[in-house]
């Protein structure tokens, strides 16, 4: 089996890798495709095959998937990026990839996705079945994007086509990774009880793995996510930070925004977080 992954510099990417290839068996391989060559020796390192290139380009997607069984797509591009930008890669690029994966033969197909997709919050947690309704202001082109790939991408599915996969992610924190603190730029302006969904890297990996690796799946969407949403304050306080003074007077618009359940893949493909909560994560020094 030859395992196609893609984003593998980005901070999903470069730590879901090393984990895939941990879990190799004799015969099984891994390519990576990267843009920055100064980037490619980590990976050979680890003994992965690296392809050069950039995702928006038709050739490069054909030497990628040349020879492959399975794709990970876990590119996209949503940190600064112009709207336009957005669009060519996390929906353009990843519908592309889909039709020379299933042009070159490749049948699994795993999209990374998020949980913006679903857009406002349904007064429960969101489940795979819920329409998409990605929007507001401050992700821009991004949700939709990632609601685009998905419903192009859910287009090739079927016996014929590609057998697709798609995990949807919360907020992806752990191992390094700036984003715990970047959370502070939003929920510095929220009510004290608004919520946000946090995965470990390692329950991220996890649940890519159990979706690359089940035979078959009930339903291509899957929600990945931990046991406890954190709220407002528990951001402030995991990043050592003083609560704003007027924090209490704020109300939260929508409770469950953004709030995913985890049943489906718990109960289909076995996923139990490692890291049921960014606390324990902290107790284990994980972050
Ligand atoms: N992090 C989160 O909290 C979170 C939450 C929900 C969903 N997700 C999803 O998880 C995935 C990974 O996110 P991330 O946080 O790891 O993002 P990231 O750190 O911004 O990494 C993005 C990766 O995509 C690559 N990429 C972007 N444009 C490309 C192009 N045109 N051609 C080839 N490669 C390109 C980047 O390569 P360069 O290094 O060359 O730029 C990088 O490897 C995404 O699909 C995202 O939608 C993430």
């Amino acid at each position: 089996m030859l395992t196609l992954v893609t984003g593998t510099t980005g901070q999903v990417g470069r730590r879901f890798v090393p984990r895939l290839l941990a879990q190799t068996r004799p015969g099984e391989r891994v390519r990576v495709l990267l843009r920055d060559a100064s980037r490619a020796d980590r990976f050979a390192d680890l003994g992965a095959e690296v392809v050069l290139g950039d995702l928006r380009d038709d050739d490069v997607l054909g030497k990628a998937v040349a020879g492959v069984d399975a794709v990970v797509n876990v590119a996209a591009a949503f940190r600064g990026v112009p709207d336009e930008e957005a669009k060519a890669v996390n929906r353009d690029a990843a519908v592309a990839l889909g039709r020379a994966a299933r042009a070159a033969g490749v049948r699994r197909f795993v999209q990374v996705s998020t949980g913006l997709v679903y857009g406002t919050g349904r007064g429960r947690p969101l489940v795979e079945e819920d329409e998409s309704r990605p929007g507001g202001a401050m992700w821009g082109a991004y949700p939709e994007s990632k609601a685009a790939a998905e419903r192009e991408l859910l287009a090739l599915d079927g016996p014929n086509g590609l057998d697709l996969r798609i995990g949807r992610l919360p907020f992806v924190y752990g191992e390094g990774d700036p984003h715990l603190a970047d959370s502070l730029r939003w929920a510095a302006h929220w009510a004290p009880t608004q919520r946000l969904h946090m995965g470990h890297h390692a329950d991220v990996a996890q649940g890519l793995l159990r979706l690359l690796y089940a035979p078959a799946v009930n339903g291509p969407i899957h929600n990945i996510a931990d046991d406890t949403p954190v709220t407002a304050v528990d951001l402030h306080q995991l990043n050592g930070a003083e609560l704003p003074v007027d924090m209490h007077t704020r109300t939260d618009p929508d409770p469950w925004l953004g709030i995913m359940s985890t049943q489906k893949i718990r109960r289909d493909l076995g996923f139990r977080p490692i890291y049921p909560s960014v606390w324990t994560a902290r107790d284990a020094g994980a972050l």
